[in-house]
């Protein structure tokens, strides 16, 4: 049965769900105080890029069972749910998570409520938050009104982030509220008709497995980070570890990709939460420390790669970068790897000229030095390097071959791993630096040899290097013209 459901915050969280809860066939109303967000949404206009959104929000739209609104006051009367799904960044200079986004919409939405309503929090809140929120709306509230609170963490990715909704490994709430939890099991009643597990759990414990969840994956990419960085030096290969180690169902495969790092708008910042409301409980983390100081780290070690492949200095190198989000599929660059990387390559001399398949709005506030291409060779055109820094799926599509050509010194440094080896080097380009794995005298497996390298040029000249410089330079002249 349908649920009047009113959603605060329409930003990635709260727009993919308001979305996705239309589509499940709810009465969705989602609300924003950014008056250019829900302008362009009302005009039929994506604020974020996400994979198949914008069909699904027009699809919903146009049935009448989503809107956009401004108004908070007007939109939240009637609702049998108000999510709220704002922000929670870092506190500034703490490692705490700075609520004061979340009790602002208890406030404003409590003296608003006509009839019984669960105010569920989907932001990602340390435990004990919701009790704050039951507190605050309950001192705002109007005379004779009555509410709950619930808590429901949301486990949606950036760039998968409508079917990681519409088919949850499981959907967890919390509350003390039957009345809530019914409502809560009516909202996500078409998931459970479809198998889904709906975990209904006490308050605090749903607040918790948000935390332990994300900060277990934080732990698990730090540690095949540091797996990674043992097979360099001892020549085994980490993706192959990592599936080794991933067969095993008490590991899993998932988290187990060796990379510069994690970032993002939520594993930096609700791990320093998590480490801080321990800290606050005296409850020791270490293991949950030791991962963001390896995390810190990995920058260092992802600089150290780069300057090695050219040649022990990045001053004056011309790097091409391809990935500038924190990871594919979304235009997201919150705590993105990239940012520090290209700012540490930036500070040791490289000039650097990226490129982004999402265009991401913040690139050029976050990075004003950088140059952005709007194309893969606009970007490696006359490179000294070429850098890999996020796992978008289109950079597998990109002809290596081309790319090579276009470059002054054919060398890939791929920090995600995108590519076959073989192929790459098949492409003309002359060094191909991995992650978690020797880039020259490794050994291969029996049966697994490397086949002889497809020549691209005359390799007879005598510095291919010198001889690719000049083909870039006459290319560049000649395709100055090409919008990057
Ligand atoms: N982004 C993710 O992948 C993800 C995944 C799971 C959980 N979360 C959590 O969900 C929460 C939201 O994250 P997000 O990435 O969607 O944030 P976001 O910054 O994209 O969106 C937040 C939105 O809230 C709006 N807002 C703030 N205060 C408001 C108010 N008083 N009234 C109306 N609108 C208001 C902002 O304008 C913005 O559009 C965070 O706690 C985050 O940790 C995020």
């Amino acid at each position: 049965m349908s649920v009047r459901i009113a959603i605060v915050g329409t930003g990635y969280v709260g727009l993919v769900s308001g979305a996705c809860l239309a589509e499940l066939g709810h009465d969705v109303i989602c609300i924003d105080n950014d008056p250019a967000k829900i302008d362009a949404l009302n005009n039929g206009r994506m604020p974020i890029y996400e994979p198949g959104l914008d069909e699904l929000v027009s699809r919903n739209v146009k049935r009448g069972t989503l809107r956009f609104s401004l108004d908070l006051p007007a939109s939240v009367k009637g609702r049998e749910a108000v999510f709220i799904a704002v922000g929670t960044p870092s506190h500034p200079g703490t490692d705490r998570a700075d609520l004061r986004y979340v009790m602002a919409v208890a406030e404003q939405v409590a003296p608003n409520i006509d009839a019984f309503t669960v105010l569920v929090t989907k932001s990602t809140v340390p435990v004990g938050t919701n009790r704050e929120v039951q507190r605050v709306a309950e001192r705002c509230l109007a005379p004779g009104q009555s509410f709950a609170v619930a808590s429901n963490p949301e486990f949606l990715r950036e760039g998968s982030a409508i079917e990681d909704f519409m088919h949850p490994d499981r959907v967890v709430f919390g509350t003390d509220s039957e009345a809530a939890a019914a409502i809560m099991r009516r909202i996500y009643a078409p998931l459970a008709q479809n198998g889904y597990e709906v975990l209904a759990t006490e308050i605090e414990t749903a607040e918790v497995i948000k935390y332990a969840a994300n900060a277990f994956l934080a732990v698990k990419i730090s540690y095949i980070n540091e797996i990674a960085d043992l097979c360099e030096v001892v020549g085994a290969d980490v993706d192959r570890v990592a599936a080794g180690i991933g067969l095993d169902r008490r590991i899993g495969a998932a988290f187990l990709k060796a990379g510069p790092g994690w970032g993002g708008s939520c594993f930096p910042k609700d791990t320093r939460a998590l480490k801080a409301t321990a800290s606050e409980h005296i409850v020791p983390m270490r293991i949950v420390e030791a991962a963001i100081e390896a995390n810190a780290n990995r920058k260092t070690v992802m600089f150290d790669k780069i300057e090695a492949a050219c040649g022990g200095s990045v001053a004056g190198r011309r790097l091409a970068v391809f990935g500038l989000t924190f990871k594919g599929q979304t235009d997201d660059m919150r705590e993105s790897p990239s940012v520090g990387l290209i700012q540490m390559l930036e500070q040791r001399g490289a000039k650097v000229r990226a490129y982004d398949p999402s265009r991401p709005a913040e690139a050029a506030r976050m990075l004003p030095n950088i140059g952005i291409a709007a194309t893969p060779i606009g970007a490696a055109r006359s490179a000294d390097a070429l850098v890999i820094l996020t796992d978008w799926k289109d950079f597998t599509e990109c002809n290596l071959g081309e790319l090579s050509d276009y470059m002054a010194d054919p060398v890939m440094v791929d920090l995600r791993n995108l590519f076959d080896e073989d192929a790459v080097r098949e492409s003309g380009f002359r060094q191909y630096v991995r992650i978690g794995r020797k880039t020259v005298g490794e050994r291969r497996a029996p049966g697994n040899e490397r086949r002889a390298p497809r020549t691209r040029v005359p390799l007879a000249v005598p510095s291919r290097h010198v001889h690719d410089k000049a083909r870039a330079e006459a290319r560049s002249t000649v395709e100055a013209s090409e919008a990057v």
